[in-house]
Order: structure tokens, then C-alpha cells, then sequence
């Protein structure tokens, strides 16, 4: 039987996730809620499902409700996330959230705890990584055809204009770059950041971080706000001491490089996977999937952990460039309330 589904927030990202349910035979689509009621009617002419303007009364309807994807937005992007999730993790239901799971970290601290309390699924649309090129790459990685990993090089950047915070950039657009990177190399122990405001810019609109892993890896993101059209959306070089991967774009082209050797092997659109628009439907699908093969709540894949993970390494990038020094991402999650 198909999962009973709704979306909260029924924006720009709402409407992706609602289309990706709608063609998934798995899933069927029973409620869609936007505080702004004519959002919340349209979208339920458009994709099915009652309309509801609230969580409270979507949640006070006898509609069941197996999955809910959480597409919100507020400040810095992840404000308005904390509310409706909690509300429905209290209630029992496994929740697909948006990134970043917020800027907040005593939420998405809070939103992680709840989940893990009530023994239920909590993901977070860390679709990066949900490319068949990502996990070919990562499958290198396991089988050792990588070596140990020595370093880490990542680029993410887009043209985004909206000034409205200093730590808009960060907050917002890296949860993706340090998820990827959290994927391939591990959790990230310590962090120096290096930033700058872009012509004409008031926030800090381009970073350059520096990492150094638990295992000991080293490596760098370039971050920006600032970039063209024709600048590609992202980079991720892995280096280890048997050979080296590029994976451009998320899913686009995929490169060994064998240390020992010149013989290259180079991938293009595995799986099918043309562009990065894409990445949302391989990412809700696959959440789908494991709720569908019962997935244990700490068993998710690109989970509230992961991204409260990478938020930790974003406030730490913060706190590094505030303080000029070297900031261990542990202590980060010690303050008051944080992560553990
Ligand atoms: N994963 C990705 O690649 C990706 C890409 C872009 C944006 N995003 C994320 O998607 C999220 C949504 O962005 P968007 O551009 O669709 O925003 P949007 O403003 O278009 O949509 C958000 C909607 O949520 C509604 N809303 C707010 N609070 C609500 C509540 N309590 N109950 C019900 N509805 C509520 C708003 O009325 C609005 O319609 C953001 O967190 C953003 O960071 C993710």
C-alpha cells in the first residue's frame, strides 16, 4: 500500500517535493498545508490531498499521515523548519525536512533529540550526496580503490543576491558542501576560516575553510554567493594515497585518476542523471524506500544528524573567523544545549 504523504509549505521547494510524490507510485499524496491558504488550495488542485492551513489542524483531521516533508523557509532559509517538525514528530510522524534543518542550533539540536526519542525517521533533503556518481565515488572509497584519504577539495558556489543576514551564504548554501564532504571523508574535527564581502556586498558572501578530519584527512572548501552562470555549481576532489576522484556538479561527470598510472576512467551522467534539478527526486525516493523497508530511525540516510552535523561545522567556520582561531567543531556543540 502506498505512504500516505503531506507537505508542509507549499513554496518553490514544496512544489518539487509534491511533484516527485506524485509520480512515485509508492506514495500518494493526502494533505498539502501552507499558512497561506491560497498556496495550500492550489496545491492540493495541482498534486491531490486536502488543504489544510495549519499543522495543528492537519494534525487534528483523521487524515494518516505516514511521511511529511517539511519545506518551510524563515531566516537564513531554516528558521520556520523548528515548529511544524516538532509538532509532527510529537505526533508520531516521520518527517523529510529542508535544509539547513536550522540556523538555530539548539533546534535542530532539539528536532534531532525529539526523533531519536520517539524512535522515529528524520531526514533532512541533503540531496547532494543522492546521486549515482556520489555513491560510485563513495563506493571506491569503501572498497579501498581510493587508499587512505589524504585530503579533501570542494567547491560550492552559486549567484545568490539576498543580503539578508552576515551569515546568510554560510548557513544557508553549506549544508550541502560540508554534507558532501561529511560523505566522503568523515566527521570534520577542527575548522579556520578565511572570509571576505563581495564587490558591492554587506555580507560575508565568499569563505574559504580549512578542515582537518577525525581520521586525519585535511581539506578545504571554497564557498560563494558570488558566481556566474557559467561558473558550474560545485567541485569535490578526494585525494588518497592510491588514487584521487572528481565528481563535478553532483552528478554530471564522475573521474578516477590512479596514482600509479595515466589511464583514466570517466563517467558522465551515471544512472542517467543529467543535471542537478534532479537530485530531489533520487533523494525523496530513496527516503521513501527505506521508510518502506523500515527503516530503524537510526538507520537514515542524510538524517537530522547529518545535517545538524554540518550545521556544526558551519558555526564553527563562524566562530573561527570571528575569534581568528583554529575552532574544534566538539566544542561547538558543548556550548549551552549544543550537540554532544
Ligand atoms: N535542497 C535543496 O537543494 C534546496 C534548494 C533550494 C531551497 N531549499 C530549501 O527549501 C526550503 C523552502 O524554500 P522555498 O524557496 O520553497 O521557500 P518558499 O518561501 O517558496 O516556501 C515556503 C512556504 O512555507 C510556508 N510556511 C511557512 N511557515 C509555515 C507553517 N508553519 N506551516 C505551513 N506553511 C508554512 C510559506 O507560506 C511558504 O509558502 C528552504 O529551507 C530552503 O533552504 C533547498
Amino acid at each position: 500500500m502506498a505512504l500516505k504523504v503531506g507537505i508542509v509549505g507549499v513554496g518553490n521547494i514544496g512544489s518539487i517535493h509534491a511533484s516527485v510524490y506524485k509520480e512515485n507510485p509508492d506514495t500518494e499524496i493526502v494533505a498539502v498545508c501552507d499558512i497561506i491558504k491560497e498556496k495550500a488550495d492550489e496545491a492540493a488542485v495541482k498534486f491531490g490531498g486536502t488543504a489544510f492551513y495549519s499543522v495543528k489542524d492537519m494534525l487534528a483531521s483523521n487524515v494518516q499521515l505516514d511521511l511529511v516533508s517539511v519545506c518551510t523557509k524563515g531566516e537564513e532559509n531554516g528558521s520556520e523548519h523548528f515548529a511544524p517538525t516538532m509538532e509532527l514528530l510529537n505526533a508520531g510522524i516521520p518527517v523529510l525536512g529542508e535544509k539547513p534543518i536550522s540556523n538555530n542550533i539548539e533546534e535542530g539540536k532539539q528536532m534531532v533529540d525529539l526523533a531519536r526519542k520517539n524512535k522515529l525517521p528524520y531526514a533532512v533533503n541533503l540531496n547532494h550526496r543522492f546521486t549515482p556518481a556520489a555513491e560510485r565515488a563513495k563506493s571506491w572509497l569503501e572498497s579501498g580503490r581510493l587508499g587512505k584519504i589524504h585530503m579533501i577539495n570542494m567547491r560550492m558556489w552559486i549567484n545568490n543576491p539576498v543580503e539578508s543576514s552576515p551569515w546568510f551564504h554560510l548557513r544557508a548554501l553549506h549544508p550541502h558542501s560540508f554534507d558532501v564532504i561529511r560523505y566522503f571523508c568523515g566527521d570534520v574535527k577542527r575548522v579556520a576560516a578565511f572570509m571576505m564581502k563581495g564587490e558591492g556586498r554587506a555580507i560575508w558572501s565568499n569563505a574559504q575553510i580549512i578542515l582537518e578530519f577525525e581520521n586525519g584527512a585535511i581539506g578545504n572548501l571554497v564557498g560563494s554567493y558570488d558566481a556566474g552562470a557559467s561558473y558550474g555549481l560545485e567541485l569535490c576532489e578526494v585525494v588518497g594515497s592510491k588514487g584521487r576522484f572528481v565528481l563535478e556538479d553532483a552528478c554530471e561527470h564522475l573521474t578516477f585518476y590512479p596514482r600509479a598510472g595515466i589511464e583514466t576512467e570517466k563517467y558522465s551522467h551515471l544512472g542517467g542523471m543529467r543535471a542537478f534539478p534532479e537530485t530531489f527526486k533520487s533523494r525523496i525516493n530513496s527516503f521513501v524506500d527505506q521508510l518502506i523497508t523500515g527503516v530503524t530511525y537510526d538507520r537514515v540516510d542524510g538524517s537530522g544528524e547529518d545535517a545538524l552535523k554540518a550545521q556544526l561545522i558551519i558555526e564553527a567556520a563562524i566562530k573561527s573567523w570571528e575569534t581568528g582561531t583554529i575552532v574544534d567543531v566538539k566544542e561547538v556543540g558543548l556550548i549551552p544545549g549544543g550537540v554532544k
